[in-house]
């Protein structure tokens, strides 16, 4: 139920909004009816029947979880978490409809509007939310002994957390590998999906059965290591778009549309794929820099400048390192090497 002021301390006189709530409850007008017995958590009323300042599992059972953001990863490890038998308690998002969205998707979870008021409701806080919003939104947050709170960033190190630290608290990180685009896809692929896990031994204990119940793997990264990490699943997701997109707009040159693009090089990329799988990655480059054919490449470089002048840069870049894949396999001879750098560099 809403607190409402000390009418001896509220200030005097009708226009002061103090005033106007006075004037309210002395008419007997409850603007936020909790009936007795009962009060608020959030979107919900319910009995006052359970201890605050905040909730306990069972002994040996997964701790309470609690999600701040309802976005494309706290609403998928919501579901997915659910679905393992783990309690996801709340939910706070500063959105009604995603909160809503959340809570038909995640049966239980009580939603807030504010992410302090998780702290009386779970043990185990989640913050899915933008990596520049961590530190910050821990910086508001004091956790009460025996909670521990984690991110999901790939970017940051649990110690961003700290602010949020009390005596008796722990913090660490849980970032799955998953390009989460869309909710059911994305809970289906945290099956078999890696999570780099970071935490104290017990908190990394618990992290890394909270991803065996996902259907995860969990790894420990070596301390200093998680932005290379991070940045190889970068260029795994979203360079891997950037790509795409690059020979999508070659295959709109070549009169093909996104999907025929899309089901041609794609089955390409899979074959290649499957190849440095297969063979490791040096033995799976093929193509005209593998045999030294300057003029074709001369030709592409030709094509590109008058067709699709933005993925030139793209184009070089990968072709550099083609070079040096070949060469370091032993198929390039040093000349149609050097040839092919002189006509890169005239391009950039
Ligand atoms: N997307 C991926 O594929 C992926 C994969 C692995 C890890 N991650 C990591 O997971 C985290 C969340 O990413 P996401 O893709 O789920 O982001 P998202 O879809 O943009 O969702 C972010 C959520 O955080 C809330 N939020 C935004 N700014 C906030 C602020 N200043 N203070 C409090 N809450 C704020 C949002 O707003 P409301 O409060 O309005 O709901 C939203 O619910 C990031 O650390 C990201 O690096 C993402």
């Amino acid at each position: 139920m809403r607190a409402w002021p000390d009418p001896d301390e509220a200030a005097e006189g009708p226009a002061t909004p103090d005033a106007t709530l006075r004037e309210l409850r002395d008419r007997g007008i409850d603007l936020d009816p909790v009936p007795a017995g009962q009060h608020r958590h959030g979107d919900e009323v319910h009995a006052s029947d359970h201890a605050h300042p905040h909730v306990h599992s069972a002994p040996d059972e997964p701790p309470i979880i609690g999600i701040v953001g309802a976005g494309a990863v706290g609403t998928a490890l919501g579901v997915a978490l659910s679905h393992a038998g783990w309690t996801v308690g709340a939910v706070a998002s500063r959105d009604a409809a995603r909160r809503e969205r959340f809570r038909s998707l995640v049966p239980g979870a009580r939603g807030f509007a504010e992410a302090t008021a998780l702290l009386d409701e779970v043990e185990l806080i989640i913050l899915a939310v933008p990596d520049d919003a961590i530190p910050r939104l821990a910086g508001g947050l004091r956790m009460y002994s025996g909670q521990a709170m984690i991110h999901t960033s790939g970017a940051l190190g649990a110690e961003v957390l700290g602010p949020a630290m009390a005596a008796g608290t722990q913090v660490g990180a849980f970032h799955p590998l998953v390009a989460f685009a869309d909710t059911e896809l994305a809970v289906a692929a945290l099956h078999g999906a890696t999570v780099a896990i970071e935490g104290d031994d017990q908190l990394a204990d618990l992290l890394a059965r909270m991803a065996d119940a996902l259907g995860a793997h969990p790894v420990r990264l070596a301390p200093g290591s998680k932005s290379a990490y991070h940045a190889a699943a970068v260029l795994a997701a979203g360079g891997f778009v950037a790509l795409l997109d690059a020979i999508a707009e070659l295959g709109r040159v070549a009169g093909l549309d996104e999907a025929g693009s899309l089901q041609i090089y794609g089955r390409l990329a899979e074959q290649t794929l499957a190849n440095a799988r297969a063979l490791g990655i040096a033995r799976a480059l093929t193509g005209p820099i593998t045999r030294g054919d300057v003029g074709t490449l001369e030709r592409h470089l030709e094509t590109l400048r008058a067709h699709a002048p933005d993925v030139l840069p793209l184009y070089a870049a990968a072709a550099e390192r083609e070079i040096r894949l070949a060469e370091g396999r032993g198929v390039l001879a040093p000349e149609p090497a050097a040839a092919m750098r002189r006509s890169l560099a005239r391009q950039v």
